[in-house]
């Protein structure tokens, strides 16, 4: 059997099957349906400083191969996270990669203090600067070179964990962005957040969301999620997190052909929450039909014509 251990910075996962923030709420939802002790890592939906209501509905919508969401970053805040969900992270039995946003730079350098003043077992941070739902923030971090890597660089110096930079698919050029990241002492960035999109019903002549546009998420995401990470493996040198569109092994196969070396379900969980452990057996049997005893010979190896 193949050793599908990875290591991000200086942290080792057991295997590289990751769920995405947002898609798989704080890792406890589904105890039944899923041993989370078989995931690579759970992301946490986004925290930030304050706790938030998100958008109103309607907040989330089914497209072709896809669907748009606006939550708009609800959740319960860093105080109620610490308090709450760090005890049950000691015993959860995977390992937590916390997600966090902000509108400001202080809100995210705020949340980051709060986390590293108490101890906790989460295993590192990714940094949502991509959030395309929300007014403020979010987003403008994630398009703009020169404040992500101030970003990175005053978050850098406030903890020794894992920091990996979250991208936004909804800019000119990932590689900029991503090299920022790497600039400013990102261990990995993870790619892609959702794309920009709008759903209208021609029977009503009605937007679909609230916010007139969301997030597209799911399989219609997958080519540019690929892109992306080509992309920014051609760019920098820190590893890189996959994400979009994945619902098994094969596409998870193509994101480490594009140059990661792990990846993140998510969409794909509202369907079926156990699927990260089912993509994980297949990828094993993949890699035991290859003769290939790990992932590495595969990240970036796509054949491409130039
Ligand atoms: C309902 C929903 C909520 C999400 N919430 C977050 C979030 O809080 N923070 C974040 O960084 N990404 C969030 N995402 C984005 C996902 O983590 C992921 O980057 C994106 O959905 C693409 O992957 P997928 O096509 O496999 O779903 C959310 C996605 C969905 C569908």
């Amino acid at each position: 059997m193949a050793d599908l251990s990875i290591k991000i910075g200086h942290t080792t996962f057991k295997n590289p099957i990751f769920v995405a923030s947002g898609t798989f709420g704080y890792g406890t939802e589904n105890p039944e349906l899923v041993d989370v002790s078989n995931i690579g890592a759970i992301v946490t939906k986004s925290i930030t400083l304050n706790p938030r209501e998100g958008n109103p509905p309607p907040r989330i919508v089914e497209t072709p191969s896809g669907m748009i969401n606006s939550i708009g970053l609800a959740n319960i805040g860093v105080d109620k996270y610490i308090n709450e969900m760090l005890p049950v992270y000691e015993e959860i039995g995977s390992p937590i990669i916390m997600n966090i946003a902000g509108s400001s730079m202080e809100e995210y350098i705020k949340v980051l203090q709060q986390m590293e003043a108490v101890s906790s077992n989460i295993v590192g941070y990714e940094i949502n600067i991509s959030c395309p739902n929300v007014k403020e923030g979010g987003m403008e971090f994630g398009v703009d070179c020169n404040m992500t890597e101030k970003l990175t660089k005053e978050l850098r110096k406030l903890t020794d964990r894992l920091l990996i930079m979250k991208l936004s698919p909804n800019v000119t050029d990932i590689s900029a962005i991503a090299t920022s990241s790497e600039n400013g002492g990102a261990d990995a960035v993870s790619a892609v957040n959702t794309v920009v999109g709008m759903s209208i019903d021609h029977k009503t002549g009605k937007n679909n969301i609230y916010t007139t546009y969301g997030g597209l998420s799911g399989p219609a995401i997958k080519p540019v999620g690929l892109a992306c990470v080509h992309k920014v493996y051609n760019s920098v040198k820190i590893p890189i997190i996959g994400i979009g569109g994945i619902v098994n092994s094969s596409d998870v196969i193509e994101y480490i052909l594009a140059g990661s070396i792990a990846v993140q379900v998510g969409t794909a969980n509202y369907r079926d929450p156990g699927i990260s452990e089912k993509i994980l057996n297949d990828l094993n049997s993949y890699l035991d039909e290859q003769e290939l005893d790990s992932i590495d010979s595969l990240i970036g190896s796509v054949k491409t014509y130039d």
